[in-house]
């Protein structure tokens, strides 16, 4: 038995990876770290949460004298770590909360891991979630982020995660911390909070409100069904090789106006609106300050070393992704109202 501590699995990506955790893998024991942001809903584990391989801890990740107990209390042998700041939006108004959570709180938890496994490293795994975004952004006209491309981040968050990537293979280089990192292209699917483009324009279609477009829409993203992510991560956790880097993209480029008129096309049948009827609630606003232009990741050391390939084509998953929030009107209530929270921070009290 594994003893597993995934950092951040009561966020969007963090919530499905602990689900296929606990789920496919019974000789794991999970233990869920977080401290329950904003972003963090233990609604998002329901139906996992009573599973006998399964411990969700309230905790910060920047505490660090907690996090040296968890490790001991739980005899930790890995380590999946996504908890973090993770909206490029917040990061340029309020940025010290992204290098206090993203670089100290990856240090808090890289140093807890060294101490702990100071006697013997042999089998122990510090796997590490970044982005793409720390490559920087690329020309409309082509080209590809490779695991070689150099850094080159743009905005608060993405300078925070490219900070919490050096200390991790510093800690590998300086240390021999067994360490991996994989860089990912914009996840969507269930449980993302409405903050991001998809889930907050499905929202705002639905209620008839304002889809604001930064600048004129043409910046260009990746997109990656969430649990195809989760798929990768499982798969580099337990097979990946000490010290690499991967990448992790959906060969599946979209300008965001093309998407969101797309969106606007399924929202809208889903409804049973006239299809398009909601395009006059494209609203183009001002651009995001240092907005990347383009991602497009090259996962082919992925596939051609671990055979990783995504499932779910673009088509499926968004269809089943909108579903999911039509659906689901509750679960957006919910976050949207704060609901969640107070609910939650009750229950837990604590840090
Ligand atoms: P999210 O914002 O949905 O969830 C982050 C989680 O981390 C929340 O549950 C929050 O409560 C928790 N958290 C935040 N600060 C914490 C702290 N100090 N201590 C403990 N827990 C804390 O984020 P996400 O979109 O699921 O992203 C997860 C990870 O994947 C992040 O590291 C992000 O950089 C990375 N990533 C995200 C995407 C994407 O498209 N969303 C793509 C590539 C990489
Ligand atoms: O590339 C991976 C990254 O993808 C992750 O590391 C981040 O955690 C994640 O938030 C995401 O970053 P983006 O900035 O690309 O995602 P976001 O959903 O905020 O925006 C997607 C695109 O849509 C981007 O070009 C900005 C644009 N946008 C976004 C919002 C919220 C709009 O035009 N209007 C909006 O209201």
């Amino acid at each position: 038995m594994k003893n597993i501590l995934i950092t951040g699995g009561a966020g969007f990506i963090g919530s499905h990876v602990v689900r296929r955790f606990v789920n496919i893998h019974p000789e794991y024991n999970i233990i869920n770290l977080d401290v329950l942001t904003y972003a963090g809903n233990l609604a998002n584990l329901k139906d996992i949460e009573d599973k006998p391989n399964y411990t969700f801890i309230k905790a910060d990740i920047c505490d660090f004298d907690t996090v040296c107990q968890v490790f001991g209390q739980h005899a930790i042998d890995g380590v999946i770590h996504l908890a973090a700041e993770s909206h490029v939006d917040r990061s340029i108004s309020n940025p010290f909360s992204f290098a206090r959570t993203n670089i100290m709180g990856t240090l808090s938890l890289l140093q807890a891991a060294r101490q702990y496994w100071a006697d013997d490293m042999n089998g122990k795994m510090f796997y590490h979630i970044s982005t793409d975004e720390v490559y920087g952004d690329l020309p409309l006209s082509g080209g590809y982020f490779t695991e070689e491309t150099t850094y080159r981040p743009h905005s608060p968050y993405s300078a925070s995660k490219a900070g919490s990537d050096h200390f991790v293979r510093a800690f590998h280089t300086t240390y021999g911390l067994p360490i991996i990192i994989s860089n990912c292209s914009n996840n969507y699917g269930p449980c993302q909070f409405p903050e991001k483009l998809i889930p907050l324009f499905i929202n705002n279609i639905c209620q008839n409100k304002p889809l604001p477009v930064y600048g004129r829409g043409e910046n260009v993203r990746d997109w990656l069904y969430v649990e195809d992510h989760a798929a990768a991560i499982d798969l580099i956790f337990r097979q990946g090789k000490v010290g690499s880097t991967y990448n992790i993209g959906g060969n599946n480029e979209r300008s965001n106006i093309e998407l969101v008129k797309l969106l606007i096309q399924i929202v809208d049948r889903l409804l049973g609106r006239p299809e398009g009827s909601s395009e006059h609630l494209i609203t183009y606003v001002t651009d995001r300050p240092g907005h990347d232009l383009r991602y497009a990741i090259d996962s082919s050391k992925l596939r051609d070393e671990l055979g990783w390939q995504a499932t779910h084509s673009f088509e499926e998953g968004i269809e089943k992704t909108i579903r999911w929030y039509l659906n689901n009107p509750d679960w957006m209530a919910h976050v949207t109202s704060g609901e969640y929270l107070n609910y939650y921070n009750k229950q837990y009290p604590g840090s």
